[in-house]
């Protein structure tokens, strides 16, 4: 086996996992549902449009442009993701698939929106390029990405925590990196490449909302999938060092929300139109 079918397949295996959909589903929710309310803002999606979300997961995004009248169709390689997916939004309609590979004709769609799931491509690139293709002309696309090391919020106190304090030797399977497309000069080349012009992107701060402190490694290590492998694969007394000094700046915050804290989780959002 390669490095990039290894990745692929620790994606498929940990995203059909139900505790790991689960988890992100809890874990993430509040701050995918911000973002999500942006993506949608992005494509403009109303009553008349139809709107393919890829990587749907348990359904945010689709249940933001649900809400504003918009044809939905969801797309998730995970079957636990799609149950999750309907019985969240049951107005939509969902379908399990690859969004590298799909059935739909050329120009099927109005809008896509690809909520934090480009960075889970293989080759993110060709999975642009594939969403272009079902995409009509002038129609837009609109993703999210989290911003990862050296970001000021969840992502970035992970990495960095993970640098100081874990064990050196950990490797993840080979991968595209998940955190390349936030900045500005490796997205605009990939995605114009993919068939788009009118290249824009901007910052979404968001946050996580975390019971106890604790939680922000939780969060990761149980709630994500490249993240959680590069934790679980770390000795126990490191696992546990990365856990205490995630929930010191978690506290160090101050900043209680409903009984728990707020963490940042910066992202940022791009959109481009259809050639
Ligand atoms: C981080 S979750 C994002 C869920 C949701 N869109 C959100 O904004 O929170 C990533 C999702 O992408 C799905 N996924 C990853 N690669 C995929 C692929 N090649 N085709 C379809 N779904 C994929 C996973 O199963 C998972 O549900």
């Amino acid at each position: 086996m390669n490095g990039l079918s290894d990745f692929k397949k620790m994606e498929r295996e940990g995203w059909a996992n139900p505790a790991i959909a689960k988890g992100y589903a809890d874990g993430f929710h509040q701050a995918t549902r911000l973002v999500a309310q942006r993506l949608s803002d992005a494509v403009s999606a109303g009553p008349k449009s139809t709107v393919l979300d890829l990587c749907t997961g348990h359904g945010v995004v689709a249940a933001e442009l649900s809400a504003r009248g918009a044809s939905v169709t969801g797309l998730d390689f995970s079957g636990v993701m799609i149950s999750l997916a309907q019985s969240a939004v049951p107005d939509a309609s969902f379908i399990q698939g690859d969004a590298m590979s799909m059935d739909f004709a050329d120009s099927s769609f109005d809008a896509v929106t690809i909520g934090f799931g480009v960075p889970h491509f293989p080759d993110p690139g060709r999975g642009l390029a594939e969403a272009a293709r079902v995409l009509r002309p002038g129609g837009r696309i609109a993703f999210s990405i989290w911003k990862g090391k050296g970001s000021d919020g969840a992502f970035g106190w992970l990495f960095d925590a993970v640098g100081r304090l874990g064990d050196p030797s950990v490797e993840l399977p080979l991968g595209p990196d998940a955190h390349m497309l936030a900045d500005r000069s490796s997205a605009e080349p990939m995605v114009t490449q993919a068939g788009f012009a009118e290249f824009q992107l901007f910052d979404v701060p968001s946050e996580l909302h975390v019971q106890h402190p604790e939680d922000l490694f939780d969060a990761f290590d149980q709630g994500a999938v490249r993240a959680a492998s590069l934790l679980r694969s770390q000795p126990a007394m490191k696992r546990d060092s990365i856990r205490s000094d995630l929930a010191e700046r978690t506290r160090s915050l101050g900043n209680m929300h409903n009984g728990g804290f707020l963490v940042p989780a910066p992202s940022v959002i791009i959109s481009a139109v259809r050639r």
